[in-house]
């Protein structure tokens, strides 16, 4: 017994030196292991899966919800997880962990509805996916899990056509009135330059931001 608990206190005494020296390297720059990887996606999995078992579906299939839901995925994802048609962004290469492409197949990235609703509401920490539904109605949240349902392998052109002129909706106004001082955001277009259609941002203007 003895034995045990001295084990385990130079086992803590080692991990608090780790931790208090700054050796362990936070920059997003440094890949984890393998394994590291594969522990924190079961645990995210894992946590996800527990989190929404209760949760029941809406009918997915109508298209005006795919297509409300089009609208808000071109105002407010597309920077990170792309889109048919949308070059590579910038957030998209350089955030770690890398947002998913959705339209490309990726079978690891394989969610049920119930599942993919309870990611958009609650985001997960330390990645930079935001808790959309700190602004979201849960119905705007299901018109965008509608539509990613039928993302993958989704042309660019039936894109365009979903998301049409585009528009982006709030249901409260805690958003707004945060930015209502700020002149450069037009209240019924705050994603303007957010959208895949709008970009603004050119190659060109690399050392502009
Ligand atoms: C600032 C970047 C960013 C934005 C904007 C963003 N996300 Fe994410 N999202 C991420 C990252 C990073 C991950 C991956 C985290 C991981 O690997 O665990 C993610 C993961 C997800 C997942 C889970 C994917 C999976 O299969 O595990 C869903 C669903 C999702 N995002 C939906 C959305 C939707 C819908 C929007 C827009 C309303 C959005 N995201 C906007 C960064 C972003």
């Amino acid at each position: 017994m003895k034995k045990v608990l001295g084990v385990a206190g130079v086992g803590l005494v080692g991990a608090a030196a780790f931790m208090f020296s700054g050796v362990y390297n936070v920059s997003a720059t440094d890949k984890h292991w393998d394994i590291t990887t594969r522990l924190l996606e079961l645990v995210r999995d894992k946590s996800v899966h527990a989190a929404s078992k209760n949760i029941v579906a809406p009918n997915l299939d109508d298209i005006k919800m795919i297509s409300n839901g089009a609208k808000n995925y071109d105002a407010m994802c597309v920077q990170c997880h792309l889109a048919p048609g949308a070059p590579v962004s910038e957030l998209n290469q350089a955030l770690y962990p890398k947002p998913p492409v959705f339209h490309q197949k990726d079978d690891k990235h394989k969610h049920k509805p119930a599942e993919t609703f309870w990611v958009i509401k609650n985001g997960f920490k330390m990645t930079g996916m935001p808790a959309w539904g700190e602004f979201h109605t849960d119905q705007q949240l299901w018109e965008m899990t509608a539509f990613l349902q039928k993302l993958k392998g989704m042309s660019a052109d039936r894109y365009f056509e979903l998301v049409g002129e585009g528009g982006h909706s709030h249901s409260d106004g805690v958003h707004f009135e945060a930015s209502e001082n700020n002149t450069a955001i037009d209240k019924d277009d705050a994603h303007s330059n957010d959208g895949l259609k709008n970009s603004t941002h050119s190659d060109t203007d690399n050392h502009g931001h």
